[in-house]
């Protein structure tokens, strides 16, 4: 199928994000003009300062929050050229907050909606299709039980965790996975109900690790996934394996997360679909024995653990039936095919990318 994005224009929201960054890459290889939202002026001139030669492919404008009035209007408005596209990233992705409903569900469900809603009034003709990215917290059971494996988890499930729960438990991840749950469903919600002339496309990822091309400024720079799953083994912040665990035990490799996106923009197979994106398995030890054998300079401060067990005493992650997204993924694909990059090169990239940036040494 044809994948230039030549002369066509995309707006995507959040493109300083560990995972947009790799979106807007693939975007500007591929052609496509690019207006993004970010949250400052300094982060628009971080991203371009990070990457010189996107300049001239890509354009800024600042949404501060999305929580304000109509805060997308006057960019499809005022946009120099009407949209072809929409890749929606933007939601928070961080779980040091006090007030889960005001800094994660609101929002993450208020983004969602405002966005939709704009582009319906205001895209115009030309808007063909929405891309959300969504998260496999939508699809899983975030109660469910890890001591037996369970039935695998197929495009149709949805997670059954309530805002009440996550705010009486005053749990951050389970208040992270109603924030896409919520905002999924207000995006499937707005499909029925306003029938808007573009289509919708939703990519739920899991744990999503990697290299990152997204702006750096030390430690705290590295996306909240990379750290809990690759960097925290590295810094210190375990000093051992057992009693690790994981909130989900599957990945996906954040280039493939971003090619799904590009890809899905022109491909028939994906109009109002959900997509899986599962990799493989992902677990502390995993990550622990693939940093050792290929970091000797970085042995010393990973810890051993027990190299054979590869899974957590009493987990037995329920799986993951892909059969239809891998279906839909390989029709966008450029060859047809779709393979995800694995565990190893995933984890490799990613610490070569701490390395070169300076934030691990
Ligand atoms: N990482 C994963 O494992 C994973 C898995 C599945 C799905 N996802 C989804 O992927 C998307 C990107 O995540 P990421 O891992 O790339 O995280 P990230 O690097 O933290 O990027 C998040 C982006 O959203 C923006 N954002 C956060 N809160 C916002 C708010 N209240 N208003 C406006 N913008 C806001 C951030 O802006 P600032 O930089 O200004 O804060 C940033 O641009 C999110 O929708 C996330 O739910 C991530």
């Amino acid at each position: 199928m044809v994948q230039s994005g030549a002369g066509e224009h995309v707006l995507l929201t959040g493109a300083n994000g560990f995972v947009a960054s790799h979106i807007l890459s693939i975007l500007i290889e591929r052609g496509y003009t690019v207006l993004a939202t970010v949250r400052s002026h300094e982060k628009a001139k971080d991203i371009i300062s990070t990457h010189p030669s996107w300049k001239n492919h890509v354009e800024f404008v600042i949404v501060a929050d999305f929580t304000s009035d109509r805060p997308f209007d006057d960019i499809f408005q005022n946009s120099s050229k009407p949209f072809d596209y929409v890749i929606h990233t933007a939601s928070p992705v961080t779980f040091q907050i006090s007030d889960i409903q005001k800094e994660m569900i609101e929002p993450a469900e208020m983004g969602t909606t405002q966005i939709l809603r704009a582009a319906q009034h205001f895209g115009g003709p030309s808007l063909k299709r929405f891309v959300l990215l969504g998260s496999a917290v939508s699809v899983l059971n975030s109660f469910e039980d890890l001591s037996t494996e369970g039935k695998p988890y197929t495009e149709k499930d949805w997670n059954p965790v309530t805002a009440e729960q996550a705010i009486s438990q005053n749990d951050t991840v389970l208040g992270y996975n109603v924030s896409k749950i919520r905002a999924e469903a207000a995006a499937w919600k707005f499909m029925r109900e306003s029938k808007p002339t573009f289509d919708l496309t939703v990519i739920n990822p899991d744990i999503i690790t990697g290299p990152m091309i997204h702006p750096i400024h030390g430690p705290k720079s590295i996306n909240e996934t990379n750290h809990f799953a690759i960097a925290s083994f590295i810094d210190g912040t375990h000093k051992q394996i057992d009693g690790v665990t994981f909130p989900f035990y599957h990945f996906v490799d954040v280039r493939d997360v971003a090619r799904s996106h590009v890809d899905a923009l022109k491909n028939p197979a994906a109009a109002n679909q959900r997509i899986l994106l599962i990799s493989g398995l992902i677990t502390p030890q995993l990550v622990v024995n693939i940093i050792r054998q290929n970091f000797p300079s970085l042995k010393d401060r990973v810890p051993e653990g027990n190299p054979g067990q590869i899974l957590p005493s009493g987990v037995h992650p329920t799986g993951w039936d892909t059969r239809i997204s891998l279906d839909i993924l390989a029709k966008g694909s450029r060859d047809g095919t779709w393979e995800y990059i694995d565990l190893k090169k995933s984890v490799i990239d990613a610490v070569n990318s701490m390395l070169s940036t300076g934030i691990l040494r």
